[in-house]
């Protein structure tokens, strides 16, 4: 039988963000200042906006042996897990800067996809993401199944 899946999301300009959105995208923007990319130079920045209203952030953080270093989206998600344990996050931005500095595409890779499905889970509602490519065009995915369809579940 052939089945087929529909991936809903939202494509707009920066100017067409709300305000908790706009938010929590200049938090991911000032993120990318506190990463830690001696080897890619690719400076990825992520802000999580909670349940409280409060932001999250996180940045990726390389290291020397290139597997040890950690994304951007799973540091600020690690982060959020320890600093507001249990509770839902609403949306996560992400974004990042190339080695010119310049503002670019930043959609997440397979590994913070899988990580984000875990946390929409556990919080039993949806987690919004925001994926800034241009100021012209941003992405916006009302949940995580529309990232990561059939992602790992045991
Ligand atoms: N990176 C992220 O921070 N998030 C992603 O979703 C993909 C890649 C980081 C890892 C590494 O520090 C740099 O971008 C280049 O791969």
């Amino acid at each position: 039988m052939e089945k087929e899946i529909i991936i809903k999301y939202r494509e707009c300009r920066l100017a067409d963000l709300d305000e908790s959105e706009r938010r929590v995208l200049d938090a991911a923007i000032e993120a990318t200042d506190t990463a830690y990319a001696p080897y890619s130079n690719f400076h990825v920045g992520a802000a999580l906006l909670m349940d409280d209203g409060k932001i999250v952030k996180g940045s990726n953080q390389e290291n020397v042996a290139y597997p040890s270093g950690l994304c951007a989206e799973r540091t600020a998600l690690f982060s959020a897990g320890v600093s507001h344990s249990g509770m839902a996050v609403r949306t996560l931005a992400i974004v990042a800067r190339n080695p010119e500095g310049k503002l670019v595409a930043a959609l997440p890779c397979g590994a913070c996809r899988q990580v984000m499905a875990e946390q929409q889970s556990r919080q039993g509602s949806p987690m919004r993401v925001i994926c800034y490519c241009s100021d012209e065009k941003l992405l916006v995915f009302e949940n995580i199944e529309s990232l990561l369809p059939f992602g790992f579940d045991m």
